[in-house]
């Protein structure tokens, strides 16, 4: 179990929806602490952790196929509450005696839902609202003891409870922010049916991190720390630096892929502003080599990772009583690899798995170091309140978030230093004019996509068959779900001039103006 500092905790049973990790975030909104399980817990096992709530996902099931997936029905008898979202509300009507069908009447996207009785989950909410649904199973019989709190007009049953059981099951989602009073309701259920105090604080984190890190380190030993400059390496190295200074050593290697003049800046804070011993080692040519001629994006990953591994050892081989290796690793990298499983090697998980995060999808089998990955049941916003809570300058807390493969990703097919130079031309006149713009604390993300597909364009009475720049420019608030930013025409005009009069090679600059789900945020 990887039951974090005995806190109480809620459990969000995974039955494989592709949006279980945002149930995850908004109850740590809550400041409470939620850990994703698969759903073949024992009851047992449920016992041990003596959770304040459970979740049930939805998923692309439905509970009357001969394999559908359940949970260990002791569960149910725990007294423990239960919330159960689309799959999740099915199942526990399917399992407590109350019959699923496969209906006509199938429910997906926005639906007005009216609340018809009194429930604590929509306590002071509106008694109509919009929902986000989808569904195709709908429920026609209510377990005993269950009374109906919300319908549709499609589904009378959209919202049914036993407070007296402590459970309650939506067709609906309120994760998911086109729900209206979606957080309220997540709120109720954590604060006034868990009882959750909302004490997951980053103070808490740090002292407990700190405490657990000068227990298992022992003075003798090394601890290397791979230093991007990102948000949360960076926050680690301050964290480790100030329980174990002597220990840690980050290493930063410099691997060609990053920001135009990144490397350069990037070292100055390092040094002089967080005061972090760091080693910088310039591997560019090497990392290019190795990326020669790799078009396939997951293959580009796994070599920039295992590249990484190779740079760590050749410069730690020297040096005496290297034991660790830490990694500023988050739970969106750990679940969108490969699934809740990863957490809890001896279950199975059942999430999906969409991109290969360096942080552990590049990582070879046989890492030479043991791991110490203290934010790996974290969410971004949270290690950016744990950074804060360091007094870590805005300059690392606010910037963006940059992939570990960085602009590898970012050029679609095989990686040359030409292009790469191309490109960092391309992306620095965008981070430009968004800065000057004022742009910066509104965006996730923006960038330079180099796509070499040839246009025909006309400069200087000349024709010109060249290649293209997209500008992607995403809103977020954790890079799971992003809308494309709405910039102002006149940014938007300034930078396609800008790169089309200024990068050599580009006659042409597209915006992307597509939203995550259904595109992702990069390219590749
Ligand atoms: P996608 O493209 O999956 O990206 O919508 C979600 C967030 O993750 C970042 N990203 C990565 N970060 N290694 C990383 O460290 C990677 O391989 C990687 N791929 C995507 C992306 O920039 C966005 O913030």
């Amino acid at each position: 179990m990887t039951q974090f500092l005995n806190q109480p905790t809620i459990i969000i049973f995974d039955f494989g929806s592709q949006y279980t990790q945002l149930i995850a975030r908004r109850i740590r909104e809550q400041n409470t602490y939620c850990e994703l399980l698969p759903h073949d817990l024992k009851a047992s096992d449920v016992k041990k952790i003596n959770p304040i709530g459970i979740v049930l996902s939805g998923g692309p099931n439905s509970v009357y196929e001969d394999d559908s997936l359940q949970i260990d029905p002791e569960i149910l008898k725990l007294q423990i509450p239960i919330l159960g979202i689309c799959y999740g509300a099915q199942l526990l009507v399917h399992m407590l005696g109350g019959k699923v069908i496969n209906s006509d009447k199938q429910e997906y996207g926005r639906t007005s839902i009216n609340v018809v009785s009194e429930s604590l989950l929509f306590k002071g909410l509106p008694q109509s609202f919009n929902c986000w649904m989808s569904h195709g199973d709908s429920i026609t019989l209510l377990p005993d003891g269950f009374k109906t709190v919300a319908s549709t007009d499609n589904t009378i049953n959209a919202v049914i409870e036993s407070e007296y059981k402590k459970i309650y099951a939506l067709q609906f989602h309120p994760e998911v922010n086109h729900t209206e009073h979606g957080n309220k309701i997540i709120e109720h259920f954590v604060v006034d049916i868990c009882k959750s105090k909302k004490d997951f604080t980053p103070q808490k984190f740090i002292d407990y991190t700190i405490k657990e890190i000068n227990k298992s380190i022992l003075p003798s030993t090394k601890v290397v720390l791979a230093l991007s400059g990102g948000v949360d390496s960076t926050t680690l190295a301050v964290l480790l630096n100030k329980c174990i200074p002597e220990n840690l050593i980050c290493i930063f290697v410099d691997h060609g892929l990053l920001r135009k003049d990144e490397a350069v800046k990037l070292n100055k804070i390092f040094k002089d502003v967080l005061k972090l011993n760091v080693i910088t080692v310039d591997a560019r040519d090497r990392f290019l080599a190795k990326l020669a001629n790799v078009t396939d994006p997951e293959k580009k990953r796994i070599i920039i990772g295992h590249e990484f591994i190779e740079v760590f050892k050749q410069e730690t081989i020297n040096m005496s009583n290297v034991e660790y290796l830490a990694q500023g690793t988050l739970y969106p990298d750990v679940i969108e690899s490969a699934g809740s499983h990863l957490l809890h090697k001896n279950l199975k998980g059942v999430a999906h798995k969409i991109k290969s995060h360096h942080n552990v999808g590049g990582l070879p089998e046989n890492v030479p170091f043991k791991l110490i990955e203290p934010f790996n049941l974290l969410f971004k916003d949270e290690v950016r309140n744990i950074a804060k809570a360091l007094s870590i300058p805005d300059i690392i807390t606010m910037r963006q978030p940059f992939p570990g493969p960085g602009l590898a990703i970012r050029i679609i097919g095989s990686v040359t230093k030409e292009k790469l130079e191309l490109l960092q031309l391309a992306d620095d006149i965008v981070q430009s004019e968004i800065n000057a713009a004022n742009l910066g604390s509104e965006i996730w993300q923006a960038f330079a996509i180099l796509v070499p597909v040839k246009s025909t364009g006309v400069m200087g009475d000349k024709r010109t068959y060249a290649d293209q720049i997209v500008l992607r420019a995403v809103t977020s608030s954790d890079g799971m779900t992003a809308d494309w930013a709405k910039l102002p025409y006149p940014v938007l005009e300034r930078i396609s001039t800008r790169i089309v009069n200024e990068v050599k090679g580009i006659n042409r600059v597209l915006y992307d103006i597509t939203a995550k789900p259904p595109a992702t945020i990069e390219w590749e």
